[in-house]
């Protein structure tokens, strides 16, 4: 079978490229470029493409739609760069990933030390040899209680890996996981706002969590929450995030995911003036750690994102059952 991809990345992808499309005996098209309506015709003749977060919306869609593209695999576990509504009406099929969720877990966990640590003022004060000690007495984890919100794979590692810390983690799902109950206490939203000390998101972002942590939801939070997030940007409202951080109701946040990513993060954009104001806000908090969508970027992880894409596509052109199927 033949799969085109874009976004192919030589420097770390390809190897797994080749491997896998050996083993499986799959033909590759590739482009390194983000699917547009300019390049969409470079998949005429595929059926199946392969996609990472570029914006898929309808018109794009259209025109895959009219070069005879039967599916589209995304390489990553979110899917909401995708116009799934418009993918179901022009009989497209979308599928997703799965790869190991400890990339995530690990990053999260090392974000929430470090924000409870105080790591980012620690080290700009270790760069110009200020070696003194007001500003950055840390807390402890055991001492937290701990708010999970969503426990879908990469949530369920993530409160496996805390439950070594001794704290107390609450979890807030609408579907509860068996597994969990044995290391964390189901709760709602509101348990959480009220209780917890820090609270980190791990659900896909859809329609009706968009802005989940908005002004009400901080505003029920504890003083001197610290807010993680390495799911997705737009469950923050990032105005109100800023303006949590401005009044001390958060006392730090681990931010590897922001709201409008799109076209920024995986560029070397040093040299442009970025139209991002929130961004360079959220950036200027010695309290607030930045990082650009990277909790994913593991060896392990890119060669599942690579193997999965190739054998979703080939799941279906076989008839079987596509695991990763979302449309
Ligand atoms: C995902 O897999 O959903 C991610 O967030 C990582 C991706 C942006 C490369």
């Amino acid at each position: 079978m033949k799969i085109f991809v874009y976004n192919y990345r030589e420097f770390d992808e390809a190897e797994y490229f080749q491997k896998f499309s050996q083993e499986y005996g799959v033909e590759l098209g590739i482009s390194k470029d983000a699917p547009t309506l300019e390049n969409a015709h470079l998949a005429r003749g595929y059926e199946y493409v392969s996609i990472i977060t570029t914006r898929i919306d309808r018109a794009l869609l259209e025109k895959f739609c009219e070069y005879g593209v039967k599916m589209l695999s995304t390489r990553t576990v979110g899917y909401d760069h995708i116009d799934t509504r418009a993918a179901k009406e022009l009989g497209i099929h979308v599928s997703n990933v799965s790869y190991s969720p400890e990339c995530v877990a690990d990053y999260t966990v090392m974000l929430m030390l470090m924000s409870i640590r105080k790591m980012k003022r620690i080290m700009q004060r270790e760069e110009i040899n200020d070696f003194s000690l007001p500003g950055i007495q840390g807390r402890e984890l055991p001492n937290f209680t701990v708010g999970v919100l969503g426990t879908g794979r990469i949530g369920r590692a993530v409160i496996r890996d805390l439950s070594g810390f001794g704290c107390k983690i609450y979890a807030c799902d609408k579907h509860e996981n068996e597994d969990v109950k044995a290391q964390a206490q189901y709760t709602d939203l509101e348990t959480i706002y009220r209780e917890c000390d820090l609270i980190t998101l791990h659900m896909p972002l859809l329609e009706d969590n968009f802005h989940l942590i908005d002004r009400d939801a901080i505003a029920k939070m504890k003083d001197g929450v610290v807010i993680v997030n390495t799911a997705r940007g737009g469950l923050i409202d990032t105005k109100a995030l800023i303006e949590g951080i401005e009044s001390g109701r958060i006392s730090a946040a681990g931010l590897d995911v922001i709201e409008d990513e799109f076209g920024m993060y995986y560029h070397d954009r040093k040299s442009d003036v970025l139209s991002k104001r929130d961004l360079y806000i959220l950036r200027g908090f010695p309290n607030v750690i930045v990082t650009p969508h990277m909790a994913f970027y593991t060896d392990q992880a890119v060669s599942d994102m690579v193997k999965n894409s190739l054998l979703s596509c080939m799941y279906h052109a076989e008839g079987k059952e596509d695991l990763w199927a979302v449309v």
